[in-house]
């Protein structure tokens, strides 16, 4: 078996980064779709959402092609088994929602499929911010708990 990489390469940060831009944006400003977003007073237009989450599901395969071949450093044994393992399982639920989200946003646009409406704003959003959220706090104690220095890992390679 191929040994695994120390740190994340180049390419790896920068679609780690890009993507949560993209998401982050959809997440946060969906507006013109009829979503509650925040009051920034920016609007991104349907076509922009579209776009944003097309985008998202083309990068993911990238990533995800990235992922199988050169892989990504090992949980640091550092951190609890417990959280090593829910860290490893969030990863991939991550991935999943990178298809499924802008999935279930075309069904529910192009075909007003309301199941995949209903995935798509009730189901699919909060488990994404959910996740998120304990993503990064899960970083954060990786880096100012655990000390594994995976933050400088996904920031500085
Ligand atoms: C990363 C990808 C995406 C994210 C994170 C995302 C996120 C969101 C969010 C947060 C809402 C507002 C939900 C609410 O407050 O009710 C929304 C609504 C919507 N999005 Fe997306 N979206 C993505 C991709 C797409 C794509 C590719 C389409 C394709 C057309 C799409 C179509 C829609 C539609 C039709 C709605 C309105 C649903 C409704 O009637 O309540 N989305 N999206
Ligand atoms: C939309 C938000 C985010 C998504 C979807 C996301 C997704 C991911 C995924 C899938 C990985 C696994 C590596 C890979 O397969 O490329 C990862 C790693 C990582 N992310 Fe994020 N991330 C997000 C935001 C953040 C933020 C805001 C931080 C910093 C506070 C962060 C810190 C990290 C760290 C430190 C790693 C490496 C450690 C690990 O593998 O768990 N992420 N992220």
């Amino acid at each position: 078996m191929r040994p695994l990489p120390d740190t994340f390469s180049r390419l790896q940060r920068a679609l780690h980064w890009g993507m949560v831009a993209l998401i982050a944006t959809n997440l946060a400003l969906p507006q013109a779709m009829g979503g509650r977003g925040l009051a920034l007073g920016v609007f991104p237009s349907e076509a922009q959402h579209i776009v944003i989450g097309c985008t998202v599901m083309a990068l993911a395969v990238l990533r995800l092609l990235l992922r199988l071949t050169r892989g990504v450093p090992p949980e640091p044994m550092g951190a609890p088994r417990v959280f090593r393992v829910l860290a490893r399982l969030g990863q991939w639920v991550f991935y999943a929602l990178f298809f499924a989200m802008p999935l279930s946003g075309l069904l529910s646009y192009y075909l007003d499929d309301p199941t995949a409406r209903l995935l798509h704003a009730e189901i699919l959003r909060p488990l994404f911010c959910l996740l998120i959220a304990v993503h990064v706090c899960l970083a954060l104690a990786h880096q100012f708990v655990w000390r594994t220095d995976m933050l400088g890992k996904i920031i500085r390679g």
